[in-house]
């Protein structure tokens, strides 16, 4: 027994070095972060249970790995700490009660709440209020100069403005975290995509590339930012007592900091702010992990004190992992609308941010490839916000038995030969409306919100009037009668009558939602917007020319060449006489001088701190938006307020867009 556990301790030391390595010399990562923290913890668990089997270079007793040679290496005048972890509530408290019984005091803490960003550690040194150098955390020890690089984030003072007020200290270091915001990671990568060169996996990785880029010309093309959170030495001025008004003294010497910093007076504000900012973290700008709390007062943190290789006054909560590890079982081929083939990969099921996924998007066969993607594959797993998982790439290390991924001979639906591009990319079901996949597609567009807008026809719904032949095209939605849908599975008599009601409700509708409706390649709402707006009628729309298509706005020559083609094929004529015929009525509406509120759609949930709910609805009203009281998939936004409901689940599975009371007084104050 003791020999097996010597060997876990020393296959778990090197693994976890090795990671360590990765993540903090070379900036990259080979397993995400859950798959970290559980053998770390597993080493933590054996090493205290077994003292004597503890390896001299455990990843437990320092920080990140050596640093490489590349840059400078420099020693920190003072050393740079992490932080411990708590995962729930009970590590919380226990964290709580230890700080008391060191304090001696039954009384509530006061505490600096921070968001934990997801980024790299700097520390700068200026002299005289210049800046002098600037430093990566490396082992905590001995850091590399990233000076240059440092230089080149935009919103890093390099001189410091001192007043009569605020005197500059002769030596300041700060510490913070270097990050990119979600918005310059996508454009980053799909800068990356369009030149074939490799993509980040996450925004964490891009900013660690970014700053080992020994040419600082290329990091300053990568949008950086900053953000900063502690001072780590400071000669001849004396800091403020605590430390939120220490950041607020750097706020004032010019340094960027947090402002959704908090300072709170115990341990269960400290548990509000960790929700108010999980509600929000989809919605921030940039990712974090977790929020930190720290005691605020200096005079206690000094008598707290440091464990070895963190303080013992700080603690990060962290957030449920937002990338995980699973085996990819298979890869499925759906239908879409238009005919082409997308792959989906199926999971062995992993919970991802607090939710059970089995499946996740491969987008095309280009990804795929690029990413190398195989059956059998074990691959991370990413899900950030509501969007659908999607693969981020393959553990290579892990690769066993693995099988190439084709694209299909054959219409997985419809059986129809598939037809391939020359470059062998992409597929397409050449069966048009014969593939059942394909027409069931289209006539969920059709009934779409931001199409006819037809309450109560789910796919589910949809593809049991196509299965029983109620419906042969999409026009004979207008044709069917209460009678001929009541006997379907799970369609009650009122059920049936409100699809019924729905569907005439939508005769009368917009002349540009009707276009959108006809599923045009290519044609979104925005472009059959300006369609309607130039032609008006639909005789004009018929009748439309090359030339003319091509002077409108946003239509080139593909889309004007999509358009020209579908209104040339005698079904989709027939399909439109039919519409008409059966009473659709799509008029040409005026734009409206409205606010961007107008007819959105608002749901408060939650106890709001600075607005009742009745001021709250009639400011949105005034604006008019409309506040209903339960959430459904016309909801626009949920604004939540704290202790908030079950519609909070409901809004975050539909994928509405949620506001926190702060990001909802911004919006009133916007556009009032
Ligand atoms: S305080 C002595 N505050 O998290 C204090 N760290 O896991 C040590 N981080 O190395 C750090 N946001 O890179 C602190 N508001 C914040 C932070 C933060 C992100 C990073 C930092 C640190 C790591 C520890």
């Amino acid at each position: 027994m003791p020999k097996k556990i010597a060997e876990r301790v020393i296959y778990l030391t090197e693994i976890l070095n090795r990671y360590d390595h990765q993540y903090h010399v070379l900036g990259e990562q080979e397993v995400p972060d859950s798959e970290y923290d559980k053998l770390y913890k597993e080493l933590k668990e054996i090493e205290k249970k077994y003292p004597e089997f503890k390896k001299a270079d455990s990843p437990s007793s320092k920080i990140g790995g050596q640093p490489q040679d590349k840059f400078k290496s420099i020693k920190h005048i003072n050393r740079m700490y992490s932080l411990n972890n708590a995962f729930s509530n009970e590590d919380l408290k226990n964290f709580d009660s230890r700080l008391k019984n060191i304090v001696k005091s039954d009384e509530d803490l006061e505490y600096t709440c921070e968001p934990k960003l997801d980024g790299i550690a700097v520390n700068l040194r200026y002299e005289n209020g210049e800046l002098k150098y600037a430093l990566t955390r490396g082992d905590g020890v001995i850091g590399e100069d990233i000076t240059l690089n440092v230089r080149t984030i935009k919103n890093i003072p390099f001189t410091l403005q001192g007043n009569k007020k605020i005197i500059i200290p002769s030596t300041i270091e700060i510490r913070g975290e270097i990050f990119m915001t979600k918005q310059h990671f996508e454009q980053l990568n799909d800068h990356a995509r369009s030149h074939n060169e490799k993509e980040f996996a996450n925004p964490r990785n891009a900013a660690a590339g970014s700053m080992r880029q020994l040419d600082p010309q290329i990091t300053a093309k990568r949008n950086l930012s900053v953000f900063f959170y502690s001072v780590g030495d400071v000669w001849d001025v004396d800091l403020p007592d605590t430390h939120y008004e220490t950041l607020q003294y750097l706020k004032k010497l010019g340094f960027p900091i947090n402002p959704k910093n908090k300072l709170v007076n115990n341990l269960e504000k400290c548990q509000h702010y960790y929700q108010e900012i999980g509600i929000i973290r989809e919605q921030l700008p940039y990712e974090i992990d977790g929020v930190v709390y720290k005691i605020n007062s200096h005079a206690m943190q000094k008598k707290i004190g440091y464990v070895a290789k963190a303080p013992r006054w700080a603690i990060a909560h962290k957030y449920p992992a937002e990338e995980v590890m699973t085996i990819l079982k298979e890869v499925e081929f759906q239908v879409s609308r238009t005919g082409i083939l997308t792959p989906v990969a199926r999971l062995e099921p992993v919970s991802v941010g607090g939710v059970t996924v089995s499946n996740a998007t491969l987008h095309n066969m280009d990804e795929i490839l690029r990413k190398d993607i195989r059956i059998n594959d074990t691959v991370i797993i990413r899900r950030a916000g509501d969007v659908i998982p999607k693969v981020v790439e393959v553990v290579l290390n892990k690769r066993k038995n693995s099988k190439k991924i084709f694209l299909p001979d054959k219409c997985p639906v419809c059986g129809t030969k598939t037809h391939k591009d020359d470059n062998i990319v992409a597929a397409y079901c050449t069966a048009g409306m014969q593939c059942k996949a394909q027409q069931q597609e289209s006539i969920s567009h059709f009934v779409s919100r931001k199409a006819m807008d037809i309450e109560g026809l789910s796919k589910k719904t949809v593809s049991q009037l196509v299965d029983t032949k109620i419906i042969k095209e999409i026009a004979d939605l207008y044709s069917i009668e209460v009678e001929d849908i009541i006997n379907l599975e799970r369609m009650g008599e009122k059920s049936a009558s409100n699809l019924i009601n729905s569907i005439k409700k939508s005769k009368k509708t917009t002349l540009a939602r009707f276009i959108f409706a006809l599923g045009i390649k290519d044609v979104g709402d925005v472009i059959a917007k300006k369609i309607a707006e130039h032609f008006k009628t639909i005789p004009k729309i018929l009748s439309a020319k090359y030339e003319e298509l091509v002077g409108i706005e946003d239509i080139g020559e593909v889309v004007a060449n999509n358009i020209l083609q579908f209104f040339s094929n005698q079904r989709n004529l027939d399909s439109i006489n039919k519409f008409l015929k059966l009473g659709v009525k799509p008029q040409y509406e005026q734009a409206q001088n409205n606010t961007e509120l107008s007819n959105k759609n608002f749901v408060i949930t939650g106890t709001l701190n600075k607005y009742s709910r009745e001021t709250a609805k009639t400011a949105l009203e005034g604006l008019g938006a409309n506040v209903t009281s339960s959430v459904t998939k016309k909801t626009d936004f949920l604004v939540v307020g704290v202790s908030p409901g079950s519609k909070f689940n409901k809004a975050k599975n539909l994928g509405i867009q949620i506001l926190s009371e702060d990001e909802f007084i911004m919006f009133i104050e916007q556009y009032s």
